[in-house]
């Protein structure tokens, strides 16, 4: 008898604890999105909803650029960690000084988090820039371009942003063109302590946006079109349990997430040594210091 009560107390304990564990994995799952992003569901107008049309029994998404505005939407909630695709065909023919975004932001003003996807217009023929920029704690500057191998106003393809604990991944078409790494060891911000939303947007920018800004849009194109379809999203939904963000069991937090695979390493150095046209990692006349991510083995 001596031992009986703590014998149940024991086989108590760890059946709460199997009970506790359960009521933390469901409520886990629960807060993951376990379904395709619809339109619908998921995303609101930003900006000139009446620049924005819904095509294919709103499957597809149509967003329009002409003289009197440019639009933009935006996920309904923000997400903490997690994988975030859409398939874009952007802006065809001469897209010169339009910008085609996709990206993850904050929304804080102050110590801002974003992941840039931008989508930098060129003149009928020649190649559409991907620009990427990685802001966190605030701080940004740290832009790089791409020039794609394809015609991406040609057909849809996906773009995709992966962020765990350990990196960030931008790829498309499952060819990573940039990886962000978890450096905090070493003196590196990194995101991970604010949530970010999914926006996307399309506007005018020739300012800057195509051969520094030397080649202007051409109005008498417009209207510009830029399409979006297979919304893709799958992450910690915040608000939600804020044990999800932390859960090691999320996939995306999983052993083939936390390092590219030989395939993608193998296409993301290919990517690198062939269509890279700017690193600001390499940009000594804007950063006469190396900024400390750049440095080699990091
Ligand atoms: C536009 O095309 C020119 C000429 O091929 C190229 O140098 C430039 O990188 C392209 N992209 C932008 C955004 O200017």
């Amino acid at each position: 008898m001596a031992t009986f009560y703590p014998l149940i107390r024991n086989g108590g304990g760890s059946l709460f604890l199997i009970l506790l564990s359960w009521v933390f994995l469901v409520s886990s799952l629960l807060c993951v999105l376990g379904r395709p992003a619809t339109f619908e569901q998921d995303f609101r107008a930003t900006w000139s909803e009446s620049h924005i049309r819904h095509t294919d029994q709103g499957r597809t998404i149509q967003l329009m650029l002409d003289r009197s505005s440019g639009c933009g939407f935006a996920s309904k909630v923000k997400y903490m960690f997690g994988r975030v695709s859409m398939k874009i065909k952007l802006v065809p023919g001469d897209s010169a000084g339009t910008v085609t975004a996709f990206y993850m932001n904050s929304d804080t003003d102050s110590v801002r988090d974003e992941l840039d996807f931008e989508f930098l217009g060129n003149r009928s023929g020649q190649p559409y820039t991907v620009q990427t920029n990685v802001y966190a704690h605030g701080k940004g500057d740290r832009e790089q371009r791409v020039n794609l191998w394809f015609d991406p106003s040609a057909d849809f393809h996906t773009y995709t942003i992966l962020w765990n604990h350990k990196h960030i991944v931008f790829s498309v078409d499952d060819f990573p063109i940039r990886v962000y790494k978890n450096n905090e060891a070493k003196g590196v911000p990194y995101p991970k302590m604010q949530a970010m939303g999914v926006y996307s947007t399309l506007w005018e920018a020739d300012n800057w946006a195509t051969r520094g800004g030397l080649e202007k849009i051409d109005w008498s194109k417009a209207p510009f079109n830029a399409y979006y379809k297979d919304f893709d999203i799958e992450g910690c939904s915040v608000p939600g349990p804020a044990s999800c963000a932390s859960n090691p069991s999320n996939w995306w937090e999983g052993a083939a997430y936390q390092e590219l695979s030989a395939i993608q390493a193998r296409r993301y150095r290919w990517v690198r040594i062939n269509h890279v046209v700017y690193d600001y990692c390499q940009d000594k006349s804007r950063f006469p210091v190396t900024p400390p991510e750049c440095l080699a083995g990091i």
